[in-house]
């Protein structure tokens, strides 16, 4: 990693889809993403030259969007701008910030779409091919259907009303065309099998298959976990288990139809990817960045993708040989996450677990208490994660309000009380005097330094996106400054000084110690709102102005609060989590 250049950096997380509420396993995705975009935004200010961009949109096209809008009795496009404001404002009250919110039903995004298909088309030779396949066509409504909304009795064990890939009820799975006596879920006619023309991107060529394996295995663009499956995907060397993408679907079909061909539409899954190009060209127009720069081939920007595991499929495979035979860049990394899970178990609306963003929000829990316990339990991988209730709110409570913001309150009424906020000088040794001072200067700047010797490891984990070492190490440091507190015991101090008959001049040792442990005790607490500033923007920007400083950066980890500088008085930063809140939003998610 060139550290010291200037570094341009794109960063997007998958875009969720136009025909569904963003829920608290989307959440996972967006709050890690979020995380790592602060970070490098903190780490890599624009003043400094730096270029960091998060770009997201809607997944607007697709067969659900257009059945959904006609059940609703609206068109697809209203229904996606209705969908596109919901997300939006989800995504802000989680204090998601991306640089741009799109759609993928864009001018932008329908452009670099023909243009990729233009391009897999006239390569030499092509790499897109038509074939004729057969596939359910529910004559009622006239369309044909996704696997999704096929049902009908297993062809093992004839149980009754089974989705099309795998039986319920004994396990067996098969193609939907094995099913005996399929209908559509939608209309419950019963399906007929249709031919029809499809268009295909030739993944099986062997070019393809060259750069997959190359690409794959390479330069570390995907987590050692996802490249050893794309090696299962991808077979060994001298087999070919890729087949042909079918990359086209008949109207009518909510996306963008395919040039020169009638009828036939581009399958969702082929501008879904695109439009992270569509959303970034849309931000280019508005701020005048170089769109090429950070697209064409041979680009040195870097280009970075968080997404969840089961669409790693489309990520790892489909969309690098997209860009590649396209004469575009491929990405620099994919990061895959694994599933939420909720008190052990997959989401479900029965156990109000299914909890939607809008939910949460409306039973007045702080998003930055869920940014928080995803930070605590997000370690880089692939492994499903588990929001535990019980353990959402103990620690919460304990490491944020009982430890992090207690620090805080502490030293500031004795700052406040006796030194009028006023900081003393934490890092000048130069006083004389008694014994016990020395000691006490000298743990001062052992406590400091236990801090400052923590930043770069701390920095290595958010840059690996292990951010639940990097609270591990924040809380350990967290409780160190709360025990050097509680060994000083400054109320003894403030006792004597209240007590004393004399009013006691600034260098005296006893307000001299209780000045200096308060204070650092305050830059300790600067430094610990710098750590989790990703992670809880809004609390951040909260203690920075109790701090009454700008808006801190990662270079102000190493720079002291100057002596003299004036802190406000403390204002309630959080509040605890308060179990009412949880159990109403769990009886209201049922
Ligand atoms: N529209 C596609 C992505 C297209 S990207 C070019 C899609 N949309 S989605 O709404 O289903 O999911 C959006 C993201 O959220 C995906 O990365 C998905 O893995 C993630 N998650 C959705 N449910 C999730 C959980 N329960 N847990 C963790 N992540 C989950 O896929
Ligand atoms: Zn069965």
């Amino acid at each position: 990693m060139q550290l010291m250049s200037k570094r341009k950096i794109l960063i997007t997380a998958a875009l969720p889809y136009a025909n569904g509420s963003i829920h608290l396993g989307h959440l996972v995705e967006y709050i890690q993403t979020d995380i790592w975009v602060r970070f490098q935004k903190m780490c890599l200010p624009k003043e400094n030259g730096h270029e960091v961009y998060f770009v997201c949109a809607d997944d607007a096209h697709g067969t659900p969007v257009m059945l959904r809008a006609e059940r609703e009795e609206t068109t697809p496009e209203e229904l996606i701008n209705q969908v596109h404001n919901e997300h939006l404002k989800d995504f802000t009250a989680f204090h998601i910030e991306f640089d741009n919110y799109y759609t993928t039903h864009s001018t932008e995004t329908r452009e670099y779409s023909e243009n990729v298909y233009r391009k897999l088309q006239t390569a030499d030779p092509s790499l897109i091919t038509t074939k004729n396949i057969q596939q359910f066509y529910d004559p009622d409504k006239g369309i044909f259907l996704p696997d999704r909304f096929i049902k009908g009795e297993c062809p093992k064990c004839n149980a009754k009303d089974q989705y099309g890939d795998n039986c319920e009820v004994c396990g067996a799975a098969y193609a939907p065309t094995d099913l005996i006596g399929p209908y559509s879920t939608i209309s419950n006619a019963s399906l007929v099998l249709k031919t029809s023309k499809h268009f295909f991107f030739r993944l099986s060529d062997e070019r393809c298959i060259n750069f997959l394996r190359h690409w794959t295995q390479k330069e570390n663009h995907l987590q050692s976990e996802a490249a050893n499956k794309m090696q299962e995907w991808l077979g060994k060397t001298g087999q070919n288990n890729l087949s042909d993408w079918d990359i086209s679907r008949d109207e009518p079909y909510f996306g963008f139809e395919i040039p020169d061909a009638p009828g036939k539409y581009f399958y969702v899954w082929l501008d879904a990817p695109i439009g992270y190009m569509g959303s970034f060209k849309n931000l280019c127009t508005q701020k005048n960045i170089n769109f090429n720069e950070f697209w064409k081939k041979g680009s040195t920007t870097e280009l970075y993708h968080f997404i969840g595991k089961d669409i790693l499929y489309f990520h790892a495979l489909f969309w690098p040989a997209m860009l590649e035979y396209s004469d575009y860049r491929t990405p620099t990394k994919i990061f895959s996450h694994g599933f939420l899970t909720v008190n052990g178990e997959k989401m479900s609306k029965s156990k109000g677990t299914f909890i939607t963003a809008e939910n949460y929000i409306s039973h007045g829990l702080d998003p930055e208490y869920l940014r928080y316990y995803y930070a605590a339990k997000l370690n880089g991988t692939m492994e499903d994660i588990d929001l535990n209730l019980d353990d959402f709110i103990a620690r919460v409570n304990s490491d944020l309000v009982g430890k992090y913001v207690n620090i805080a309150s502490r030293a500031a009424g004795f700052l406040v009380h006796h030194f009028d906020g006023h900081l003393a000088n934490i890092t000048s040794l130069d006083y004389e005097g008694p014994i016990e001072l020395k000691e006490l200067k000298s743990s001062v700047h052992k406590l400091h330094h236990e801090l400052l010797n923590e930043i770069d490891p701390i920095q290595a984990h958010m840059q690996n996106r292990r951010y639940n070492q990097a609270i591990a190490i924040i809380m350990a440091l967290t409780d160190k400054v709360n025990e050097f507190w509680d060994q000083q015991k400054p109320w003894e101090k403030a006792k004597q000084i209240k007590n004393s008959p004399t009013k006691l001049a600034m260098n005296h040792p006893i307000k001299f110690s209780l000045h200096l442990v308060s204070s650092i005790t305050i830059e300790c607490f600067k430094i610990l709102t710098i750590l989790l500033k990703p992670v809880l923007p809004v609390l951040a920007e909260r203690a920075e102005s109790f701090l009454n400083v700008d808006p801190l950066r990662w270079v102000d980890l190493k720079k002291s609060l100057e002596p003299g500088h004036q802190i406000q008085a403390y204002k309630h930063l959080i509040t605890r989590i308060d179990r009412k809140k949880i159990n109403a939003m769990i009886e209201a998610s049922k």
